[in-house]
């Protein structure tokens, strides 16, 4: 009897100082402590001191903003920290963006026909990553060609579709040589990157024009060099979020989305439900949808932000929202190239 007391006496005081241990490495860390750790984890170095002390308040901020809002209510995704903490929301859509719908509002250039019109069977969820269309996150980095990751995502969707083969293709090359519309790292459009992928007769492989992050100078040996190529591309009937569901049963496609709020910066996990408003200003890839236990339906997109963003890179969007534009604007001008 005695003996046993003593067991659960040691086991509480065993649990106590365990949870407290918890607790105190969760609450009690200082914030310039977290920073630190955030810096080594993340190989961030700044110039100075100055620079340091700047770049602390902005990740103070954030993180007791992540914090404020994980902890307040109920809401079906989480914010967490990722590479962004130490930037303003400011600076993180300058630099980590770039669709430019502002230089052709009217962009939309395609035939105007929608092949997939009459799809109706629509499974309950679809995901392209597990039929092997979509490569793995790439990361854009401090460079605003977002439309040429999109677009690559979706001309690497259907290559494998029509041929069976998933080929990783070449950012870079868009960056450098679609210069006619595009402009680089300082933004453009997919529907521009397909009619530049179509008149250049294909793109070649990341391996052979591997991603810079920056702007340079076409490279015309290896833009003759062509791994996949495409016939032509159409736009998805403007803010129609069941014709956006029937594209994307059939092929993975390039969305424009408003992703410069600091929800969106800051996303960790879960359904995102906004806030967002439907000023496009980057472009993604919709690789899928589904619907959660508790009945919410979401967008599976993939993004160029590297894998410590997000569910491993990817974010799940509200579906079916009362918007007809969709969340974010995602239904607004999304497209997709033909094989
Ligand atoms: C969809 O169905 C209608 C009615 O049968 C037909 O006229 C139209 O051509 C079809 N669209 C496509 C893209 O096949």
């Amino acid at each position: 009897m005695a003996s046993n007391q003593c067991l659960w006496l040691a086991l509480f005081i065993f649990a106590v100082s365990v949870s407290g241990a918890i607790s105190r490495a969760i609450t009690d860390v200082p914030m310039s402590v977290r920073h630190e750790q955030w810096m080594a984890k993340y190989n961030r170095v700044y110039k100075d001191a100055a620079e340091k002390a700047h770049r602390f308040e902005i990740f103070k901020n954030n993180v007791e903003y992540i914090e404020s809002v994980n902890n307040g209510g109920d809401r079906k995704y989480k914010l967490g920290i990722n590479q962004f903490t130490d930037l303003t929301n400011e600076e993180f859509k300058a630099t980590h963006t770039g669709f430019r719908p502002s230089k052709m509002t009217s962009a939309r250039k395609a035939t105007g026909s929608f092949r997939y019109e009459n799809v109706t069977a629509a499974p309950a969820s679809v995901d392209w990553r597990t039929k092997g269309a979509v490569t793995p996150i790439k990361d854009q980095g401090e460079c605003g060609c977002c439309w040429a990751f999109s677009a690559v995502a979706a001309t690497e969707g259907i290559t494998k579709i029509s041929t069976g083969k998933l080929v990783s293709l070449s950012e870079q090359e868009l960056v450098d040589c679609d210069t006619d519309e595009d402009e680089g790292c300082n933004g453009g459009l997919m529907d521009d990157a397909f009619q530049f992928i179509i008149n250049n007769g294909g793109l070649t492989t990341e391996s052979n024009y591997p991603y810079k992050a920056t702007d340079g100078t076409c490279n015309t040996n290896k833009e003759s060099s062509h791994a996949a190529s495409i016939s032509g591309f159409e736009d998805v009937p403007a803010n129609s979020e069941s014709s956006l569901l029937k594209a994307v049963i059939k092929q993975p496609v390039s969305v424009a989305i408003d992703a410069g709020e600091d929800d969106f910066q800051h996303y960790s996990s879960g359904v995102f439900t906004g806030e967002c408003g439907t000023d496009l200003d980057h472009g993604v890839t919709l690789i899928g949808y589904g619907k959660t236990s508790d009945g919410t339906k979401y967008w599976l997109v993939k993004n160029s932000w590297g894998k410590s963003w997000g569910e491993k890179g990817y974010i799940r969007m509200e579906r079916d929202v009362d918007a007809a534009e969709g969340l974010c604007g995602i239904a607004m001008q999304a497209s997709y190239p033909t094989a």
